[in-house]
C-alpha cells in the first residue's frame, strides 16, 4: 500500500538550498517535507565549498543556526591575489565599508541546519529512490518515491527543486519551457585536505605559468588546497607528492614562505562550469540553487547563489500563503535571475583570469598579469572584486 501524506512544500534535496528554505519556512509556520536521495551521514561530509558571504552569515544568524558557525567559523577580512611571485592583499572590511567573508565548511552548515530541523520534530525522508514528480502544473502536485522499498506519495501546494546539478526537477520541466546557457572550462581543480595548520591566515589565489593554485582552510588545523589540473585527468595521475610539488611551485613566493604539508585526508577533482536556466520556474515548480545554476568555484560562490535564491523563494511563498497574492512567486524567477548573472559573470570572469587554459600564448599570459595588476593597484578595481566576493546585499 503507497503512504499518503500531505505538506504546503515538498522540498526535493537537502543540500544547503533545501535545508535553508525548509528552515525559514518553518520559522513562518509553512510546514515541509524534505525528500533526500542520500543518507544523513553522506549528506553531512560530504566536503563541498567553504565560503560564506556575509549575506549568507546574517541569513543563518537571522534563521537561528548560526551559532556553531558563529563560535567555530574563521572571519577573513582580506584575501590575497597572487601573480609574478608576489602577493597582494585586497582588504576586503576596507572596500566594503565593514564586510568580510567567513570560513565555515558546507558540510558544516548542512549538519547545523539537519540538527535543527530534526530537533524542531519537522520530517527529512533520507534514501529515498525513485523520485518522481507529478502534475507540477496543476494545483496540487504531487512527490512520488520509495523508501525501503515501499512506495510513498507527499501530495503539495508547491515543489522545491533544491536537487542539484544532476537531480530529477530540472528534467520533469517540459524541454521546450527552458532556456539552458552554457559554457565548460578546459580544467578541473583538484583539491585536497590536509591534516597540517594553514600556511597563512588568509586565502591565496595564485596565478601561475603552470597552471592556478588555491590556498584555503576548514579550521586551524586543517588546511584545504586546490591545483588546477587537466578535465580528463584521474586521481591515480595525482599521487600526493606531485600535488604537494605542484601547490609549492605555484603558491611559491620569493620572500622564504613555506607552505606546510600535512596528511592528505581527502583528494577529489571538481569540473569547472558555468550553467544557467531561465526560467528558474515551472507551473508549481520552483528550482533553486544548482538544480537551477552553477558556477565555476574560483568565485566561492555556489553555496551562496543557492542561499540568495531561497530566501527569494522563501519571502514569496511566505506572502502566497499570508495573502494568496502571487505577484512574488510570479516575480520569482526574474528576481533571482538578476543575482545569478552577476555572480556567473564574477566567477566566469575570476576564472579567466586565474588560469591558463591549453591554447594560451604569451599574449593571453600578459593581459592576465595586466588585469591582475589593475586588480591589485586600482581602489575602483579592488572595491569592485571586494563587493562582488563579500557578497552583494540580498534584493
Ligand atoms: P546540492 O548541494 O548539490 O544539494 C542537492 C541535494 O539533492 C543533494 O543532497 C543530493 O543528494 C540531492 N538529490 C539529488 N538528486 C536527488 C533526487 N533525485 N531525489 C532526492 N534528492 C536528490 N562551490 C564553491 O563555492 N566552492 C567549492 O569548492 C565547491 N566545490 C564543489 C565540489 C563539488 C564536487 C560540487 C558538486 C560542488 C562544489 N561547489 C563548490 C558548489 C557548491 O557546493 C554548490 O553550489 C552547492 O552545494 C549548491 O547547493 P544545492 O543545495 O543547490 O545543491
Ligand atoms: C574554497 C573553495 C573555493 O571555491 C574558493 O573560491 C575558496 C575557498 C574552499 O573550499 O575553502
Amino acid at each position: 500500500m503507497t503512504r499518503e501524506q500531505r505538506t504546503q512544500v515538498a522540498i526535493i534535496g537537502a543540500g544547503p538550498a533545501g535545508l535553508i528554505l525548509a528552515r525559514l519556512l518553518a520559522l513562518e509556520g509553512i510546514h515541509s517535507i524534505v525528500i533526500e536521495r542520500r543518507d544523513r551521514a553522506y549528506v553531512e561530509h560530504r566536503l563541498r565549498a567553504g565560503v560564506l558571504e556575509q549575506t549568507t552569515v546574517d541569513l543563518l544568524r537571522a534563521a537561528g543556526v548560526g551559532g556553531r558557525m558563529d563560535r567555530e567559523g574563521l572571519v577573513h577580512e582580506g584575501l590575497y591575489l597572487q601573480f609574478d611571485g608576489v602577493r597582494h592583499r585586497i582588504d576586503l572590511r576596507e572596500l566594503t565599508g565593514g564586510r568580510a567573508i567567513t570560513v565555515y565548511g558546507q558540510h558544516e552548515v548542512v549538519k547545523d541546519l539537519i540538527a535543527a530541523r530534526l530537533a524542531a520534530g519537522d520530517e527529512i525522508v533520507f534514501e529515498a529512490s525513485d523520485v518522481r514528480l507529478c502534475d507540477v502544473d496543476a494545483d496540487l502536485p504531487a512527490i512520488r518515491f520509495k523508501v525501503d522499498g515501499k512506495e510513498r506519495t507527499v501530495h503539495c501546494d508547491f515543489v522545491a527543486g533544491c536537487d542539484g546539478f544532476h537531480g530529477v526537477c530540472r528534467p520533469a520541466i517540459p524541454p521546450g519551457a527552458l532556456h539552458t546557457y552554457e559554457r565548460t572550462y578546459p580544467f578541473a581543480w583538484l583539491g585536497i585536505l590536509a591534516q597540517t595548520p594553514p600556511s597563512l591566515d588568509e586565502l591565496i589565489y595564485a596565478h601561475h605559468e603552470r597552471g592556478f593554485a588555491l590556498h584555503s582552510m576548514r579550521s586551524p588545523q586543517l588546511t584545504r588546497l586546490y591545483v588546477q589540473c587537466d578535465p580528463d585527468d584521474s586521481l591515480d595521475a595525482w599521487p600526493d607528492a606531485r600535488v604537494w610539488e605542484e601547490l609549492h611551485l605555484r603558491l611559491s613566493t620569493r620572500d622564504g614562505w613555506q607552505l606546510r604539508e600535512g596528511p592528505v585526508v581527502e583528494k577529489s577533482i571538481t569540473q569547472m562550469r558555468s550553467f544557467v536556466v531561465e526560467p528558474m520556474q515551472y507551473g508549481r515548480l520552483f528550482l533553486a540553487g544548482d538544480a537551477a545554476h552553477v558556477v565555476p568555484p574560483t568565485g566561492a560562490k555556489g553555496l551562496n547563489l543557492a542561499a540568495a535564491d531561497v530566501k527569494v523563494l522563501a519571502e514569496a511563498l511566505v506572502d502566497w500563503y499570508r495573502s494568496g497574492r502571487t505577484a512574488l512567486l510570479d516575480a520569482y524567477s526574474a528576481t533571482c535571475l538578476r543575482r545569478v548573472w552577476r555572480v556567473e559573470h564574477f566567477s566566469w570572469w575570476m576564472t579567466t583570469m586565474l588560469h591558463r587554459a591549453p591554447g594560451d600564448d604569451a599574449f593571453d599570459h600578459r593581459l592576465q598579469l595586466a588585469q591582475l595588476r589593475y586588480v591589485t593597484g586600482s581602489r575602483a578595481a579592488s572595491t569592485s572584486l571586494a563587493e562582488n566576493y563579500v557578497g552583494l546585499e540580498h534584493v
